[in-house]
Formats: structure tokens, sequence, C-alpha cells
């Protein structure tokens, strides 16, 4: 099977929070009929809201046309049962970072796809073998993972697990260049490249924060004129959700067993407390919601 970008013909999206929303967007903006689905009917709402938002910013900006974006929008049926996936031969999982709750999605969507549509997931560092070993399609299982604002990243990580086979890769490799992006690979390893070498940094930007090296303002200024990165790391944490931030840097600390990758524990303190970001209005700085 040789299967380029355009044989699919419908994509199922799974969450409908800024990562599974983003997706939608992308591959609805490239001429795709996606379904998103969240079990949580407001979510969905907000999930679809924030398209037509992160649309209006293209159009305000005269990258796109109201038109153009109208359509994109009108692509996207979004929906709180799962059943609606039915027709999806291509479904990129967006929920939680958790690895339990993640397999109990995936052997449901597993019962209602057809038996060659791709199963993916966006996870930004659980094991893509381990997820795939629920399903009866490991060799149709892939991760694809995107970076957040996923309308303006233009890298996916794709990710083949142990049992990954070429005709999916290629597929979802098309895929992504499809709808602009620039796929790279990389092996099922804990937190992959991306987060093996993000999560770290901003690990010990958190610590620094919490040993009283430097404000966060000033951590993030420094990092932003002396590196060239477009945003300080804690800023970015803040964009992330520090709840992912520390699910992340648990999976990395767990799985690869080296004490380096310790979550700092000031993250644990404020996911504990909820200051998750901008998500929930505060997080290293304050979000007006
Ligand atoms: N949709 C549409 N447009 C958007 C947008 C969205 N979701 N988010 C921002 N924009 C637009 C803004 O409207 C703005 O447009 P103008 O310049 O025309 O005004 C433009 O993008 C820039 O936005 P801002 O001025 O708000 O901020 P910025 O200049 O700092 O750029 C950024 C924003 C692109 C996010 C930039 O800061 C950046 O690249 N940051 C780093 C992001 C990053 O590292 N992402 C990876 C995170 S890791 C990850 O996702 C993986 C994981 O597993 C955790």
């Amino acid at each position: 099977m040789s299967q380029s970008a355009s044989t699919f013909q419908r994509v199922g999206v799974i969450g409908a929070g800024q990562m599974g929303a983003g997706i939608a967007q992308v591959f609805a903006v490239a001429g795709t009929p996606v379904t998103l689905f969240d079990s949580n009917a407001a979510a969905v709402t907000r999930g679809r809201d924030g398209i037509a938002k992160s649309l209006g910013r293209f159009v305000a900006k005269e990258k796109m046309t109201q038109a153009d974006a109208d359509a994109a929008v009108g692509r996207v049926t979004a929906v709180d049962g799962i059943e609606a996936l039915a027709g999806c031969d291509l479904v990129v999982e967006a929920i939680i970072e958790d690895a339990d709750i993640k397999k109990k999605v995936f052997r449901a969507v597993d019962t209602v796809v057809g038996d060659g549509a791709i199963l993916a997931s966006n996870t930004s560092s659980i094991s893509i073998t381990e997820l795939a070993a629920v399903t009866k399609r490991p060799d149709r299982f892939i991760g694809m993972h995107f970076m957040n604002p996923v309308p303006l990243m233009r890298l996916v990580e794709v990710i083949r697990g142990l049992q990954t086979s070429d005709d999916t890769f290629t597929a979802v490799r098309d895929a992504a260049e499809a709808v602009g992006k620039v796929p790279v690979v990389a092996n099922d390893f804990p937190g992959f490249v991306s987060n093996r070498i993000l999560m770290p940094m901003i690990n010990e930007a958190v610590t620094c924060v919490m040993e009283g090296v430097a404000q966060p303002e000033h951590i993030d200024e420094i990092m932003k004129l002396g590196m060239n990165h477009p945003m300080g790391p804690l800023a970015l944490a803040d964009l992330i959700g520090l709840d992912t931030c520390l699910a992340i840097m648990e999976v990395l600390h767990r799985d690869l067993g080296d004490s380096k990758y310790r979550p700092s524990p000031l993250l644990r303190k404020m996911v504990a407390a909820g200051w998750l970001g901008r998500k929930s209005g505060r997080g290293f700085y304050a979000y007006g919601m």
C-alpha cells in the first residue's frame, strides 16, 4: 500500500484542547474534512471557537480571506460521541498526557474505525510502541507530534514505534507535508527528541526560580536576548501548560531512570495549586481570562 496525503478522506482528531483544535485547523485549512471529537461537550464548543479565532488572526493579517476561513471552519465537524470517528482513515489523538487514559481511548477508537485506518498519537513523551500495543493495528500506529501553537509551528516530529510499518510512516509523513508542515523522524525513546531536550531546559529554569537565581522575567529575558529564543522558557512553560511539562518530566525521569530528569519541586507545587499557565490564568505570569 502506498498512501499519499490526499488519500486521507477524513481526519479524526481526539481532544479539542489547544493542540487538538490546532491539529484540526491545519487539516481543515489544507482542505481535508475533519471530525473533532471530545467527550466534553463544552470543550468541543471551545475548540471550534478557538479555530475560528485563530483563523480570524490570519484573516486580520490578510494571510487568508474570510471566505477561506469560513470554508475551513465548515470542514470541521465537532462532536462529543466517539462513534462519529467511524468514517475517518487517519485519527490523531491529542488528549491529556496520561498513558492509562490514552490507552483507554485508543482501545475504544480501535473498535470504531475501519481496519485500514491509521491511528496516531500527538503524545509529547509516552512510548508509541506501548500505546500501539493496546490496539489491533500496531503496524498502523504512529506518533505525530505537533508543536504549540500548531497553526504557526512548522515541525511535526514523526515517531516510529517498534511495529510501525513503512507504509504507515510514508502516509503520515506525506500528510504532514500536505498540511504545510516539515516532518522529521525520531525513534521511540522517552520524550523523543523535542522534549528530551526542551523539557530539561524548562525544568532547570523553574529550578532557577525556586533557588532565587533570578526573577522569572529576567530568566526569560536572558534566554530571549542571549540565546535568541523567541520566548523565554518560563513563558513557554505557561504556553505549553505546567501540568503537561510535569507529566513529560515524570516520563523522562521514570523511563530513563536518571536523576537528572527529576521534576523541579516548584513545578510540582505550582501544578498542585492549579497554576497551570495560560489555560488557568496563572503560571509564572498572570493572564487576564
Ligand atoms: N493562530 C494564529 N495566529 C497566531 C496564533 C494562533 N494560535 N498564535 C499567535 N499568532 C500570531 C499572532 O497573531 C501574531 O501575529 P502578528 O505578528 O501579525 O501580530 C504572531 O503570531 C506572533 O504572535 P505574538 O506577537 O503573540 O507573539 P510572538 O511574536 O512571541 O510569537 C510564537 C508567538 C510564534 C508562539 C513565538 O513566541 C514562538 O515561536 N514561541 C516558541 C514556541 C515553541 O517553542 N513551541 C514549541 C513548544 S513545545 C511543544 O509544543 C511540544 C510539546 O510536546 C510540549
